[in-house]
């Protein structure tokens, strides 16, 4: 196994329900267990760390949502979302041997998240992206096969980001587009040169963003199928949006004709109020491959495991790929679990070139893991060290 990955410092200053937070933890990277009673904080550190990536974090939060506020806070005010929004986290990070400080955070007043890297502001958070990686896993995310199709799509791209910088800018440029389109439709104006532009741009960002959610989706297959133990399910991810099955009969140049016709044509049917099928509108299903069973049909604990199996197949991916195993943040992952999938998965979680990050309400579900993690117990927004690995 290489050199391994992980956060030997976190500090979080004025962050969700701590003030301030500092955590020194074992270089060696053991696993990290936060257990404690509901609402103790565990979850705000998690997210913590998920901001050290680009993107909104594991809640998908709003940034004013994110600094401290206090009770009084919301008794006096409408919107706590106006109230100063200042916060930070940094951290010293080690990946795969190169060691970084990175922190992020916003300033009085500002919606923006500034970034700093070995001391350098930056206002690009895709540069974190170059010296730290980290995937996870929520509860939230356990309505991801039943519940609605925005979740998915947001998993989705999430998980080709991981592996294509430029996605979640063609993402925004593609919405953005389309935002007008829909716009100049719903207003009545037809104006065709102005129409016709804007499809083209459509019809480019999207064949291109379908291209890429295939891309990796087939290029996590082979992970998909053969999972890290033999008993986590294989997966099987199969896109079904509608330029996403288009590529997959279709050359590129034959799915943007194709595309732009559709959305030439539906121009009329969209201005009465009707509704078009694109990127925007994209979806996958999985396939709990063993049991030939559609996920939204398997059991919650089935569920759980095939999320397992997908994040374990996209972190392997990304180790094969990039050379470097990302962090993973399991909040609640083995609550569904059986003892027996919950002792696989913890030998398999202690044997990674990367810290592994899990919370839990009851310190004893995680005492497999004893001698082989660092424990903490959390109380009220305060951390205490159970033992040392
Ligand atoms: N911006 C904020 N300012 C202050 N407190 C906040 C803010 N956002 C969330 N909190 C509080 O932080 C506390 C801890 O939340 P967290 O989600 O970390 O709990 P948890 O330990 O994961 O609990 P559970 O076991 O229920 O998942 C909650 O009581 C929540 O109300
Ligand atoms: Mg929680």
């Amino acid at each position: 196994m290489g050199l391994k990955s992980g956060i030997e410092q976190l500090r979080l200053t004025n962050f969700r329900s701590y003030s301030f937070m500092n955590m020194d933890l074992s270089s060696s990277f053991e696993p990290v267990v936060l257990t404690g009673h509901n609402g103790a904080g565990k979850t705000n550190i998690l997210e913590a760390i998920s901001f050290l990536v680009p993107g909104k974090g594991l809640r998908s939060a709003r940034l004013g949502d994110v600094a401290k506020r206090e009770a009084e806070d919301f008794l006096d005010r409408l919107d706590v979302a106006q109230l100063p929004n200042r916060w930070s986290i940094s951290a010293k990070i080690s990946m795969a041997g190169v060691s970084a400080k990175i922190g992020t955070g916003t300033i009085d007043g500002s919606d923006r998240r500034q970034v700093r890297i070995d001391g350098k502001n930056t206002s690009k958070q895709s540069d974190l992206a170059k010296v730290f990686k980290c995937l996870w896993l929520t509860p939230a995310q356990d309505r991801l096969f039943c519940g609605d199709p925005q979740a998915r799509r947001r998993f989705l791209d999430r998980l080709v980001q991981a592996f294509d910088e430029t996605h979640a800018v063609r993402l925004s440029e593609y919405n953005s587009v389309f935002k007008q389109w829909s716009c100049l439709l719903r207003e009545g104006r037809f104006d065709k040169g102005w129409l016709s532009g804007l499809e083209e741009q459509l019809v480019s960002y999207g064949v291109a963003i379908a291209a890429s959610r295939l891309d990796v989706i087939d290029r996590m297959s082979q992970n998909l199928k053969h999972p890290v133990a033999e008993i986590f399910p294989t997966a099987e991810i199969i896109l079904t949006g509608f330029v996403e099955q288009l590529l997959l009969e279709k050359s590129a140049v034959q799915a943007e004709e194709i595309f732009l016709d559709k959305l030439q044509k539906s121009r009329k049917i969209y201005a009465d109020g009707g509704s078009i099928s694109g990127p925007h509108t994209a979806d996958f299903k999985v396939i709990h491959s063993q049991k030939r069973m559609d996920a939204s049909l398997c059991s919650t604990g089935e569920q759980k495991a095939l999320l397992l199996s997908i994040i374990l197949a996209e972190m392997n991916t990304q180790m094969q790929e990039q050379g470097i195993c990302p962090l993973l943040l399991l909040d609640e992952a083995i609550a569904h679990l059986d003892i027996k999938r919950r002792h696989i998965l913890f030998d398999v979680l202690t044997s990674l070139p990367a810290q592994v990050w899990m919370t839990g309400i009851d310190s004893e579900n995680f005492d497999y893991l004893n001698g082989r993690a660092q424990f903490y117990d959390v109380r009220e927004s305060n951390l205490s060290l159970k033992n040392v690995a």
